[in-house]
């Protein structure tokens, strides 16, 4: 078992006494390109990081216990704290008719909070995978991940798309997970970056993302009303020509989704011939896209994306919802250490808060383990 496993199992048997009926850990995820695509019906192209959440979990009653809050809340009473997550995943099981019986469950996880790399889709997905398995319920991992966003949308109350969980339940090790959102369709893209002497950075800027919520919501109704007023259900069918009808905000936030739309398609036959430079010239365009057209971006993704190119990043963008979180870059391999060390100047100069870097490769989506 990894460390965070071992962790909620241990935490498990502290809280709880006795050992877990079983474990299950889901992992958070960045998005490689194809941003505010999938609540328009489009596509997205997302992998899965080397962070986890895990749980460890048993039928009976006793509640829910966070090891890295030391915290022990109740299995029911929605309190908007990190319990609303694993009770939103059981409620909405319970909604779909399925019954998943009492249970108890401790948590542990290294995915970094409110950085945009969705923490809490990771909690969702392992404890979805981890109530399926426990109540011998059979849903299968797509259903899941859609049961798991209805628990955020309806029961924590979270208007996301269904990007982070299926890439939280679906992605494979050394894949990208190219997903229509409109069919729910998911196909693994093989993504050998090692291979390609390339490393995929992540730099958090650490901007809380405040306004994401408001910004968020805003953005989803601007592309319902273009979508609306071209008289189509989802900006997916909008076209290029469909946007000499539209003006203004409708304008712009449509011209990105289908620009972004066509980009993820281009980027999978980039990454199908093995054009990493095609690729990375995809991500520098996305990212224009939304700084100009979508308006997500802010100073600091902004810097992180022009630091990067200027100092050989083969490609770079925000990735996730924007308003401050998380960037990526994909660095020849020889570079990446010099790269880090010139965002991390550009940053300083710049007066903004010190970020954090990782590195991650493509991981392995959400698993179980019997005890
Ligand atoms: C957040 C949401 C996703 C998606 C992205 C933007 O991460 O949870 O569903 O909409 O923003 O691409």
């Amino acid at each position: 078992m990894r460390e965070t496993e071992q962790k909620a199992a241990r935490a498990y048997k502290e809280t709880f006494g006795g050992a877990p009926e079983l474990v299950a850990s889901a992992p958070g995820r960045i998005n490689l390109i194809g941003e505010h695509t999938d609540y328009n019906g489009g596509f997205v192209l997302p992998c899965a990081i080397d962070r986890r959440i895990a749980v460890a979990a048993g039928t009976g009653e006793g509640g829910l216990y966070s090891a890295d809050f030391d915290e022990r809340r109740e299995a029911d009473e929605r309190d908007d704290s990190w319990a609303d997550y694993p009770r939103g995943v059981a409620w909405a099981m319970g909604e779909e008719g399925h019954e998943p019986g009492f249970f108890r469950a401790a948590f542990a996880g290294d995915v970094p909070l409110g950085s945009g790399l969705s923490s809490s889709a990771a909690i969702e997905a392992a404890t979805a995978l981890a109530l399926d398995a426990l109540f011998g319920l059979g849903i299968g991992r797509k259903n899941l991940a859609v049961l798991c966003q209805r628990a955020e949308n309806d029961y924590v109350g979270v208007a996301s798309g269904i990007m982070d969980q299926y890439a939280s339940l679906l992605c494979e090790a050394g894949a990208a997970l190219l997903v229509d959102c409109r069919s729910l369709e998911a196909k693994n893209v093989p993504l050998d970056l090692p291979a390609a002497g390339l490393v995929l950075v992540v730099c958090d800027t650490r901007v809380e993302r405040g306004l994401a919520d408001t910004g968020y919501n805003d953005r989803r109704s601007t592309c319902e009303s273009a979508a609306s007023m071209l008289g189509i259900e989802e900006l997916r069918d909008a076209t290029e020509e469909d946007l000499e009808r539209l003006s203004g905000e409708e304008l712009k936030r449509a011209r990105h989704v289908i620009s972004e739309n066509a980009r993820v398609l281009e980027a999978v036959e980039a990454l199908d011939n093995g054009d990493f430079d095609h690729f990375g010239h995809l991500m520098y365009a996305s990212h224009a896209s939304l700084r100009d057209d979508y308006e997500v971006s802010t100073p600091e993704l902004d810097t992180f994306v022009e630091t990067a190119k200027k100092h050989g990043a083969t490609g770079a963008r925000l990735t996730g919802a924007g308003f401050g979180g998380c960037a990526i870059a994909l660095v020849p391999e020889p570079q990446s250490d010099k790269t880090i060390q010139a965002c991390k100047q550009s940053f300083a100069e710049a007066e903004f808060e010190t970020p954090s870097f990782y590195e991650f490769l493509p991981a392995v989506g959400a698993q179980l383990t019997r005890s």
